[in-house]
C-alpha cells in the first residue's frame, strides 16, 4: 500500500515539474516563431529592395563590385539590390539570371552559403568580411543585416524543380487550389483577371499574368514576401507552403498576359512531396514545432536551471521508488 500510494506521489511531482515546463516552454516557443517570422519577412523585402523597404534615398552611382562585369548593363540604383545580382531564384549565375538571360552578371547565389554558412558569417559577409566592396554597414544597421541573415539561412526555397526551364511554367501544381487562394487574397487589390493593377516590367506595358509568366521566380518571392513600400499581402505571413505560392503562381499564369499563349511543359503530373517544404524552415507541423521550441528553450539561459529541477524531480522519484521495493524484498 505504501510502495503505492510513494509511486503516484512520486509521478504527480514528475508531472508537476513537466506542467512548469511546459508553462516555460510556450511563451519561449510563441515568442521565439513571431520574433523569427517577423525578421524572416523583413529580411525577404530587404532582399528584394533595402532602400523601398528601408524608406531612404538609394546610394548614387553603381555599386562597386557591379563594374566587375559587363554583360548586364543595367546601372544606379537597381544595381544596389542584393536581387539584381544574386536572383530571384537565389541562384545567381547558375540560375535564371544565367549567362544569356539578358540578367547574367557572372555573380554567385546565395543558396549554397545560406545552407553553410551560420548566420553569424553571413552578417560578416554583408560587412565586407570577405571581400571589402560586399559591405553593406554603411547602409544597413545590424538589426537588418540580421534580419537578412535570417531570410537567407531559414527561408530560400529552392524551386528549380518545380518551373521548367524552357517554357517557365509550373511543373505539377494545383490551379483549382490556386484559383481558391488567388481569389481569396489577391483578386482584390489585382483584380480577377489581374489586370486591375498596371505593371511597367522591362519597359514594357504588363498585368499580374505577364509578370507570372515572363518571371516566375519573381513572382513566387513577391507573393511569399510581399513587396516593399506596399500593403501587399504576404503568403508566408498567412501560413502558406511553398506549394500554397506555386499553385497561385500557376493559376495566375493562365490569366489574361497579352502574350501569345504557349503549349503548357508537357510535365504535369505526379505533385511534388510535401516534404519538399522549405528545409530547416520554421515550425510548419507539430513534431517540427516542439524541435524548435526546444532548441530555443536549450539556447534560453533558465535551460540550466529548469533542467535542474527535473532531474531532481525524477532522481527523486527513483530513490523512493527503490527504496520502497527495497523495503518491500
Ligand atoms: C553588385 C553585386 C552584388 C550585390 C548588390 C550584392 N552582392 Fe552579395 N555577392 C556578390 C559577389 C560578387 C559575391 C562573391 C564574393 C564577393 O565578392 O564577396 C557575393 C557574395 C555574397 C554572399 C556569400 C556567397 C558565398 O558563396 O560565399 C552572400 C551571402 C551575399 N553575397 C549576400 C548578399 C546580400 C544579402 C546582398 C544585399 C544586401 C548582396 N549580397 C548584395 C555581389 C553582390
Ligand atoms: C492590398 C492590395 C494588394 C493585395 C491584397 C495583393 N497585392 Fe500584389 N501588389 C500590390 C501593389 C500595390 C503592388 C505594386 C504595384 C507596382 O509595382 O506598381 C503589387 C505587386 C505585386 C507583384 C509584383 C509585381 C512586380 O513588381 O514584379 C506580384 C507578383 C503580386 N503583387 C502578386 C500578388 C499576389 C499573388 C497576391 C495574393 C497573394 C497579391 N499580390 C495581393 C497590392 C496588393
Amino acid at each position: 500500500m505504501k510502495h503505492r500510494s510513494l509511486i503516484i506521489w512520486g509521478l504527480s511531482a514528475g508531472l508537476a515539474v513537466l506542467v512548469v515546463l511546459a508553462g516555460f516552454i510556450r511563451p519561449v516557443l510563441a515568442g521565439r516563431l513571431a520574433q523569427e517570422q517577423g525578421s524572416i519577412t523583413r529580411g525577404a523585402k530587404l532582399y528584394d529592395n533595402w532602400y523601398a523597404t528601408l524608406g531612404v534615398t538609394p546610394p548614387s552611382g553603381n555599386m562597386p563590385i557591379w563594374g566587375r562585369q559587363t554583360t548586364n548593363t543595367r546601372s544606379g540604383e537597381e544595381t544596389w539590390r542584393c536581387v539584381s545580382c544574386h536572383g530571384w531564384d537565389y541562384q545567381g549565375k547558375d540560375g535564371a539570371y544565367r549567362q544569356g538571360s539578358g540578367r547574367y552578371t557572372g555573380f554567385p547565389g546565395v543558396y549554397a552559403a545560406a545552407q553553410s554558412k551560420s548566420a553569424e558569417e553571413l552578417v560578416a559577409i554583408l560587412k565586407g568580411s570577405a571581400d571589402p566592396e560586399h559591405n553593406f554597414s554603411a547602409y544597413l544597421d545590424d538589426a537588418s543585416l540580421n534580419d537578412l541573415a535570417v531570410f537567407l539561412k531559414s527561408a530560400l526555397i529552392d524551386d528549380t524543380q518545380y518551373i521548367d526551364l524552357q517554357t517557365l511554367r509550373v511543373k505539377g501544381g494545383n490551379a483549382g487550389h490556386g484559383s481558391q487562394l488567388y481569389n481569396d487574397q489577391c483578386a482584390r487589390c489585382h483584380g480577377a483577371d489581374g489586370a486591375k493593377i498596371a505593371f511597367r516590367f522591362e519597359g514594357r506595358d504588363a498585368t499580374l499574368g505577364t509578370l507570372a509568366v515572363v518571371d516566375p521566380w519573381r513572382f513566387l518571392h513577391k507573393t511569399r514576401f510581399g513587396t516593399p513600400g506596399t500593403d501587399m499581402v504576404v503568403g508566408f505571413d498567412l501560413g502558406w507552403t511553398p506549394q500554397d505560392g506555386r499553385d497561385v503562381l500557376l493559376y495566375a499564369q493562365s490569366l489574361p498576359s497579352g502574350l501569345v499563349t504557349e503549349q503548357q511543359g508537357g510535365a504535369l503530373g505526379e505533385l511534388p512531396a510535401e516534404t519538399q517544404a522549405r528545409p530547416g524552415g520554421p515550425a510548419t507541423s507539430f513534431l517540427t514545432g516542439i524541435l524548435t521550441a526546444l532548441g530555443a528553450v536549450a539556447t534560453g539561459l533558465g535551460f540550466a536551471v529548469v533542467l535542474g529541477v527535473f532531474l531532481v524531480g525524477v532522481l527523486f522519484v527513483i530513490v523512493w521508488l527503490v527504496r520502497g521495493s527495497g523495503k518491500k524484498g
